[in-house]
């Protein structure tokens, strides 16, 4: 019997992993147990059916989840749950929590290092434990304009974070190599989450609102011949669940990416958005400008997207532009070589994305990006 502790399962990508595990391993031999905040296990397991049912899992497939499923903490307090005596019998951790925020959340810090480390130190002390896969991000490696980032290279030292994400995300995965050098620990760092294959940005608008509100506004920082590596978060579940259930695994550090081939540039996103909204693309509309051009244009955000507040948009164009002109690729050679199939193209599935978003507003969309 497998024991597998998922934490982040009320979130996108920990969301993603328990239905692929609910849809893939229903009646096998495997015990779920799931890292959730709320006041009481009852809560906490309605918190995470409440966002299960988001990814489509039928009543059936949810009923097999129960409180006994449940392990209620916080990672800002990881005292409340590391005594918990269930964690000594789990064989495989899947580690997605974390603030995923650009924003400046005050707990960033405590819980993506000091609780994650306060928590990887505890399951190094289960006997039984048999991998411990952490979620990175691919973005912690730093990487330099128009470059392919591959998986041996080291982190980029001499670039500077965009967001203090980026550099929590880095230094936690450091803490618990120096830290926990008995921990079965394999990090998988994922490029851009973006949608999922079948049901758009039902499960979840991250990111996708960059696309919508770019277009909208017909201006941004990069160029459109500029691409992005992104993944469906149906595929970066399914790739965390075979590195943590395979029996061997070669590496210790993995990209979960769409490769050199499979990135996504931006004009194909302007033309596949228009083809899903049966309009015209914008690519003759199109400008690329400076973040102080956006900044002067502020006042008009209101009449294009609605009512919104512009500083909060101007300071998301800057973040997120920071990233999109990068034009950066993550090599996932790794995952190849153990025959893992390449993502489905974005371009794929951006009508459903599209379908899923239609009628809310960008200032809509984007919370969930800012919490
Ligand atoms: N989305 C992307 O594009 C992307 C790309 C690369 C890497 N990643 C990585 O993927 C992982 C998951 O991100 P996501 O996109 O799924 O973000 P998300 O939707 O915001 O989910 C984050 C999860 O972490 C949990 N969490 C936050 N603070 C916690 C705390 N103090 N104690 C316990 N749990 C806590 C959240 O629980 P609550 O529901 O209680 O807040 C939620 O379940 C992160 O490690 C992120 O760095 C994401």
């Amino acid at each position: 019997m497998k024991s597998i502790l998922i934490t982040g399962a009320s979130g996108f990508v920990g969301g993603a992993v328990v239905e692929y595990l609910l849809r893939q391993y229903q009646g096998k031999d495997i015990n779920l147990l799931l890292l959730v905040r709320a006041e009481t296990p009852l809560a906490g397991l309605a918190r995470i059916k409440n966002n299960l049912e988001k990814f489509g899992l039928t009543a059936e497939q949810l009923s097999s989840l129960s409180e006994t499923n449940i392990l209620v903490g916080d990672l800002s307090e990881p005292d409340g749950f590391t005594q918990d005596s269930r964690l000594d019998n789990i064989t495989h951790v899947i580690n997605c929590a974390a603030i995923a925020s650009f924003g400046n959340n005050p707990a960033l810090w405590r819980v993506n290092v000091d609780g994650s480390l306060a928590f990887a130190k505890r399951m190094a002390k289960v006997t039984g434990l048999q991998r411990f896969i952490h979620v990175g991000t691919a973005m912690a490696s730093m990487p330099d304009k128009d470059s392919v980032f591959y998986e041996d290279m080291p982190d980029n030292e001499h670039n500077e974070d965009l967001v203090q994400y980026t550099a929590s995300k880095r230094a936690i995965e450091n803490l618990i190599r120096e830290h926990c050098p008995t921990l079965p620990f394999v990090v998988a760092r994922p490029s851009i989450i973006v949608g999922h294959t079948q049901l758009g940005c039902r499960p979840s608008s991250s990111i996708f609102w960059v696309f919508l509100m770019a277009l909208k506004l017909k201006k941004f920082t990069c160029q459109l011949n500029d691409s992005i590596d992104v993944i469906p978060v149906d595929y970066c579940a399914m790739v965390l669940v075979n590195l943590c259930l395979s029996a061997t695994i070669k590496h210790s550090f993995y990209h979960i990416s769409c490769g050199e081939e499979r990135c996504t540039p931006f004009y194909a996103i302007d033309e596949f958005v228009a083809k899903a909204n049966n309009t015209s693309a914008i690519i003759n509309d199109y400008q690329q400008v400076s973040y102080e051009e956006m900044s002067g244009s502020r006042k008009q955000f209101k009449d294009i997207l609605g009512p919104c507040n512009d500083k909060i948009i101007l300071r998301a164009i800057k973040l997120y532009g920071g990233f999109a002109e990068l034009n950066v690729k993550f090599d996932n050679q790794r995952l190849l070589d153990m025959g893992m199939p390449r993502p489905m193209p974005f371009t794929t599935y951006i009508d459903k994305c599209v379908n899923t978003t239609r009628g809310l507003s960008i200032p809509e969309l984007m919370m969930v990006d800012f919490k």
